[in-house]
């Protein structure tokens, strides 16, 4: 396995040189294809959509941007990654999509808003601090503003690799990747509590979850023809926010609301 680039000045890993694996072992099999369907019921559940402009944080190859996009969203794609950036931009042509590279963490700079809508999906569990990237999320919006975020699930990680018999490696918790290398672990997979814990500090509120693939990713084998994988998005839909399914979601998807300001905080 070859090394990737090395991971950027905060310790984190963009995905420069890695477009072309990312498009493929992702959005190009059924996994990404589960993803997107979820996405496609959940996102007008989760969120009050009126129109208004969206910061895409760590926008990859931009999915994210087209579905709202489509939707008739101003959008902002931000990306730390050139190769990621080019080709979302090939992929985004005639979309109302503006396009910034810089990292998450120079966000206040580049895209200062306050937004009333930012999307985070995936990105989190690729940054050596995410707790501090998540305040700077919560910076960004603006009071009632919603953020949709999207996290690689710790307890889905733990729960994959003892189905798959890692046994030792379940044992001592040793379950996120280094970034060194090009296989895709994240290297800081993250937990409910976490997301919890975070936006308590950073005053927002949790409005609704769902977990994405939460039964997909522990299938003994895949499903045998078309009827059964449409049996599987059908149960996928129907489990998603439904406990206890919800919680071993490989991916876990919030609204998180940025509180309001009390009187007494906004008095002089
Ligand atoms: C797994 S991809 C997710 C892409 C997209 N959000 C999606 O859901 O398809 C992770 C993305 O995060 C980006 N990334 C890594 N570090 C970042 C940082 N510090 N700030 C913003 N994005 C970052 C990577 O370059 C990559 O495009």
């Amino acid at each position: 396995m070859t090394d990737s680039t090395p991971l950027s000045s905060a310790g984190d890993r963009h995905f420069d040189g890695l477009a072309e694996k990312f498009a493929g072992s992702l959005y190009g099999g059924p996994r990404g294809e589960l993803r997107l369907a979820l996405l496609d019921d959940l996102l007008p559940r989760l969120l009050d959509l009126d129109g208004q402009p969206l910061l895409d944080v760590g926008g990859g190859l931009g999915q994210l941007s087209a579905w709202f996009a489509r939707r008739g969203h101003p959008v902002t794609l931000l990306e730390p990654a050139g190769d990621m950036l080019d080709q979302a931009r090939e992929a985004l042509d005639g979309l109302p999509v503006s396009f910034v590279q810089a990292p998450l963490q120079a966000l206040l700079d580049h895209a200062p808003g306050p937004w009333q809508l930012i999307a985070c999906h995936a990105v989190l569990e690729w940054l050596s601090d995410p707790r501090a990237a998540f305040a700077t999320l919560a910076e960004g919006l603006a009071p009632g503003g919603q953020l949709s975020l999207m996290v690689f699930n710790r307890d889905a990680l733990r729960m994959s690799n003892v189905v798959k018999g890692n046994l030792q490696k379940a044992l001592d918790d040793r379950l996120e990747g280094t970034g060194k290398r090009q296989r895709l672990t994240p290297i800081s997979p993250l937990s409910h509590a976490q997301v919890v814990a975070w936006s308590r500090e950073c005053g927002l509120s949790i409005r609704g979850v769902a977990g994405i693939r939460v039964f997909h990713d522990y299938l003994r084998q895949p499903p045998a023809s078309e009827d059964d994988w449409q049996r599987l998005v059908a149960l996928e839909r129907r489990y998603c926010q439904a406990e206890p399914h919800w919680r071993l979601g490989r991916y876990l998807l919030y609204t998180l609301t940025k509180d309001e300001p009390t009187n007494e905080e906004r008095a002089p």
